[in-house]
């Protein structure tokens, strides 16, 4: 991995004026608030490439209209779906299981490794040639975990491990039998969606993932057995030749969600209500973590949609949180809200410990060490190794000198941790955070609803 440093003086940083870049030195007021988030970003992509496989017209409202899922759209545009937009509903007429693609297919994948691993599923029995490339980020990141089971399918790859990649689907893709042991709902999907176009049944055991396409397929009235075992599933799916459109309306994702959890929580005298969220069980390892550490969460509204559930989350200002020695059983369905939850460790009292965590360095950049980087720069004491962090927690701290993030490979989950941080921690200096445009992956409105709540940013 390159350099990713997190500098802590920013006085001779020459973009400062620029407009990527905000500038915070006040915690945020007082609030209480009802807010909505965008559209869950792991449906979205699956509904798009889905939609894909249908000949028929499938409807979704509230797709998330980030710049991961407008790549996913131009994927399936380029393989001949018909996709049109009007404000919050979206229209994808596919061409069932055999694309029309034109010779030389170039997909970009742009930032984002659900699209990346899981269009070479879609396309396993596409016999001709076609390169995927994605951005500087993306190009980092391991795709040996999806090529690997591919290859057992039939498919060939010029270069497996890492973007740009090459890869050749086959006519009759075969029903194989698989492992999947790091837990990726990524890896999972790319292989189902693989199991859908093959001949006979494919039988995967999966380490626990979020479970959306299981959910999907299942709506979908794909033959499709599962099983749920303590930390694993068994699934098996038969191939078929066409599938029903899928209409939908997607929730608000957790994810995004989790920013405005911890910002309520670390701010005083404040009151959130967060309205339509999907609330998966698969998904919510935020909720449980953060109750254990004395955080005041309540779920209201829970109602069952598709196969998912959805409930209004109410987040209050909690006071006296506790450390944790964060169980691992949560490890995958919270692995894209670490960063924030290392906020409220950084704020708690006692000494919190995750473990088990060698993933969290497998995304869009390597979180678990910007986590702790981002941290000490504010000074929070941390012990990291390669798969666990410890964070000596403060509640009373305040952030001595001034905090400059940056060279964080643009991840938008970085930046919205450090725009939490600079709104709950007191500080004697000034936060300077860059990148701001890496939110248009997969939070557009991030800065928006951020305001909406009072926040004074320059
Ligand atoms: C995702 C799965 C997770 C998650 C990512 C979205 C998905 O990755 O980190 O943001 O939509 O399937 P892994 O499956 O690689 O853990």
């Amino acid at each position: 991995m390159q350099d990713h440093t997190i500098l802590v003086n920013f006085s001779k940083f020459p973009d400062q004026g620029m407009k990527n870049i905000i500038k915070i030195n006040k915690v945020i007021n007082p609030f209480n608030k009802t807010i909505y988030v965008e559209g869950d970003k792991s449906l979205s992509i699956r509904w798009v490439l889905l939609s894909s496989l249908s000949k028929k017209t499938s409807v979704a409202y509230n797709l998330l209209i980030s710049d991961d899922v407008k790549n996913a759209i131009e994927c399936i545009k380029k393989l001949g779906a018909k996709v049109k937009i009007n404000k919050k509903k979206c229209e994808i007429t596919g061409v069932g299981f055999n694309y029309k693609i034109k010779k030389n297919l170039v997909l970009n994948a742009g930032n984002s490794g659900t699209l990346g691993r899981l269009i070479l599923g879609l396309l396993i029995n596409y016999e001709n040639d076609f390169k995927l490339i994605g951005d500087k980020s993306l190009s980092k990141r391991d795709f040996s975990r999806v090529s690997t089971p591919l290859k057992k399918f039939g498919a060939s790859f010029s270069s497996s491990k890492t973007l740009p990649l090459i890869m050749k689907g086959t006519k009759n893709p075969k029903s194989i039998k698989y492992f999947e042991k790091k837990g990726s709902a990524q890896v999972k999907t790319t292989i189902m969606l693989a199991a859908l176009k093959s001949n006979g049944i494919t039988k995967i055991k999966a380490a626990k993932s979020r479970s959306h396409s299981e959910l999907l397929f299942k709506y979908l009235k794909v033959p499709l057995i599962m099983k749920e075992y303590k930390k694993y599933d068994i699934i098996h799916i038969k191939g078929i030749n066409r599938i029903k459109p899928l209409n939908y309306k997607i929730p608000g994702d957790i994810s995004s969600c989790s920013f405005f959890i911890v910002l309520t929580i670390l701010s005083k005298n404040s009151k959130l209500l967060i309205k339509n969220i999907n609330i998966n069980p698969s998904r919510i390892g935020i909720i449980h973590i953060l109750k254990k550490m004395g955080a005041l969460i309540s779920i209201k509204n829970r109602k069952k949609y598709k196969g998912e559930i959805i409930g209004d989350i109410l987040v209050r200002s909690s006071k006296n949180l506790k450390a944790i020695k964060c169980p691992t059983k949560y490890n995958s369905s919270a692995i894209d809200e670490f960063l924030v939850i290392f906020l409220v460790a950084a704020k708690s009292k006692g000494i919190s410990f995750f473990k088990d965590l060698a993933e969290l360095n497998q995304k869009e950049s390597p979180r678990l060490k910007l986590g702790s980087k981002i941290l000490n720069s504010m000074g929070i004491k941390t012990s990291l190794s390669q798969n666990s962090i410890r964070i000596y927690g403060k509640p009373d701290h305040v952030v001595p000198k001034n905090v400059l993030v940056h060279k964080f490979l643009k991840d938008h989950r970085v930046f919205m941790m450090s725009t939490i941080a600079a709104l709950t921690f007191k500080s004697e200096g000034n936060w300077i955070i860059k990148d701001l445009d890496s939110v248009k992956t997969s939070f557009p409105s991030f800065l928006k609803r951020i305001k909406y709540l009072g926040a004074k940013l320059n």
